[in-house]
């Protein structure tokens, strides 16, 4: 086992699909056997940032309990990592609060996914919350509180990783040696392409995968995949290299790449059957992961309990570093 302590958070989104997992959850559940203490949240907090009123906040509940059915269905194990949800253990508001007077704002006017999310929310300064401009100042508070010191994440999330270290850096120059300087530990994974051809594979664009999908919902979702678009009868040879299916065939049916791959270009496998191979070859892929995730399902509390055990370990860790904090601080 390597020395060092893993932290990493999703927002709760719900049901993950393949570019959920690609990117992330896949690495998570392999880093777990490599270090002996890990961290993962569930950053219920962060999507506050985003969501308002009851209608949109009841939302997280359910997304919480359905993505966490899929953590534990892709090989998360609760008893060697900690599973929790970041609200259940409060003492990072409080290393929230702390951190954020000593954060410089225009460090986190900066941020670029800041700046994108004002964009995309079409509002004007004035009416950004507060919250969201402290959103890296929470996510260090995640990742410190807990003195973590690795941080897996996508390269979106490389600025907020930065962030974290001058702020880890400032407190320790103002208040004497506290926290390590968490570094990131980039995911090498594959670009998943969404079924509409376009863009990466996301919730937002409905143009995903779910993991938990069943066969008959995958096959119809990669039925209406979009291939080579210069490919418009089943006689036209095809271009592998600029069709998305072909991409996921690489993953899903990695034994059959040649075959696939001379179908395609000679005109021998049309579309139709390709999208099937790569439809069976989801569902074989995920059969395993499915099954389980039903078994975790029909058992009604199981993860309320998983989720209860990682806040309590979480919680211990907690209050052990926000007594440090105040000691430093003379707050005591
Ligand atoms: N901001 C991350 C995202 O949107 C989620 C997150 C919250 C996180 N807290 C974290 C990631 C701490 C790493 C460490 O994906």
């Amino acid at each position: 086992m390597t020395e060092g302590r893993i932290f990493s958070g999703m927002r709760p989104s719900g049901r993950l699909h393949l570019g959920n997992y690609f990117g992330a959850l896949s690495n998570w559940v392999a880093l777990q056997s490599q270090f002996a203490q890990c961290f993962f949240a569930v950053a219920d907090v962060h999507a506050l940032t985003t969501l308002q009123g009851t209608d949109q906040v009841a939302e997280i509940k359910p997304n919480t309990h359905e993505m966490v059915l899929d953590w534990l269905a892709a090989g998360m194990d609760p008893e060697h990592s900690v599973l929790f949800v970041q609200s259940q253990v409060p003492e990072v508001l409080v290393l929230n609060s702390l951190l954020s007077m000593s954060t410089p704002l225009g460090w986190l006017m900066r941020v670029p996914t800041f700046k994108e999310k004002v964009r995309q929310m079409g509002a004007d300064e004035e009416h950004i919350p507060y919250g969201l401009v402290g959103y890296p100042v929470l996510q260090t508070a995640d990742v410190i509180l807990y003195k973590a010191d690795r941080v897996p994440v996508g390269k979106d999330q490389v600025p907020h990783i930065e962030i974290m270290r001058e702020i880890a850096r400032r407190f320790n120059h103002l208040y004497g040696e506290t926290f390590p300087e968490p570094q990131a530990m980039l995911t090498e994974t594959p670009l998943i392409a969404g079924t509409d051809g376009a863009a990466k594979m996301s919730k937002s664009l409905d143009n995903q995968i779910e993991l938990a999908a069943g066969p008959e919902e995958t096959n119809k979702r990669i039925k209406r995949m979009v291939t080579d678009p210069q490919r418009q009868r089943k006689t036209d040879p095809g271009r592998p290299e600029v069709c998305n299916v072909y991409a996921l065939h690489k993953i899903f049916n990695p034994d059959k790449l040649d075959d696939i791959y001379h179908g395609c270009v000679t005109a021998g496998i049309g579309c139709v059957d390709d999208k099937q191979t790569l439809a069976d070859g989801i569902n074989t892929y995920l059969s395993e992961f499915r099954e389980r995730r039903l078994e975790f399902a029909a058992k009604p509390s199981y993860v309320d309990e998983v989720l209860a055990d990682g806040a309590a370990r979480a919680g211990a860790v907690a209050r052990e570093t926000i007594r440090e904090v105040y000691d430093k601080m003379g707050l005591s």
